[in-house]
């Protein structure tokens, strides 16, 4: 073959790689752009943006509230003294599900994940986050509240378990982490921190408890 020859089509040869190259580094790099593909499958569809608006509706608003009266499917309708912790405008006073050792477990492994950081293990405020705050001195701090003090043992449970559901001042809702059953699992679990800490008396005790801690029959 003549010389000049061998060298055009090596070039070419090489020339033709260009794209081939570009294509398979597309897609292997990463970016912020979507990556190029041959083949669109589903990559792009038409679809509503977040904030963007819709010709659609009549109002033009893209992002769509569920109509009124609707319910999540595992929601509990009917029943506020479980789902308020309120029943005409009065904080339930007893708890509206079985307080049993199960409740008791559930409710002390869901505070210790959700309260203790702020409120601390024993309830008594002086969680980690607390120790943090204190620790930067900036002043603005608002301390999470004493749960074993007596104001917060007054407090009837429809109020603490509302406390957790909608928060209270400073203390921000745990709704949205929290669903209504460990909800109370939690507050019963507040209560058994409050009677172990001196909320309780000797008559609270069963008679064989009282028997067995060598304390008076009354
Ligand atoms: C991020 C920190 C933080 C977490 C987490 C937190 N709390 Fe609080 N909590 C606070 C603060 C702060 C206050 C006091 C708010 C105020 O007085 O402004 C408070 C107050 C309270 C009170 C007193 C309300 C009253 O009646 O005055 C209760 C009860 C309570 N929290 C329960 C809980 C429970 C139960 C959890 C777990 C589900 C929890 N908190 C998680 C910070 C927290």
């Amino acid at each position: 073959m003549p010389k000049p020859f061998t060298s055009i089509v090596l070039v070419l040869t090489l020339l033709m790689m260009i794209p081939l190259a570009l294509l398979a580094k597309q897609r292997v790099i990463k970016g912020r752009s979507p990556r190029a593909s041959l083949v669109w499958d589903m990559d792009n569809q038409d679809k509503v943006k977040t904030q963007k608006a819709n010709a659609m509706f009549a109002d033009g608003r893209g992002m769509r509230l569920p109509p009124e009266g609707t319910v999540a499917r595992d929601d509990v309708v009917g029943n506020p003294g479980l789902t308020e912790g309120m029943v005409d405008g009065v904080w339930v006073e007893a708890f509206p599900v079985p307080v049993d050792e199960a409740l008791l477990t559930r409710g002390r492994e869901r505070f210790e994940i959700y309260c203790a950081v702020c409120h601390g293990y024993s309830g008594e405020g002086d969680g980690m986050i607390n120790k943090r705050a204190n620790s930067l001195m900036e002043g603005t701090w608002v301390p999470p509240t004493n749960l074993v003090s007596d104001a917060v043992v007054a407090r009837p449970v429809g109020h603490l378990y509302n406390t957790i559901r909608r928060g209270i001042r400073n203390m921000p809702p745990y709704a949205a982490q929290i669903p209504v059953d460990d909800r109370w699992a939690i507050v019963s679990y507040v209560r058994a921190l409050q009677l172990s800490r001196g909320a309780a008396t000797v008559s609270d005790l069963s008679a064989e408890d009282r028997v067995a801690l060598g304390a008076a029959a009354e």
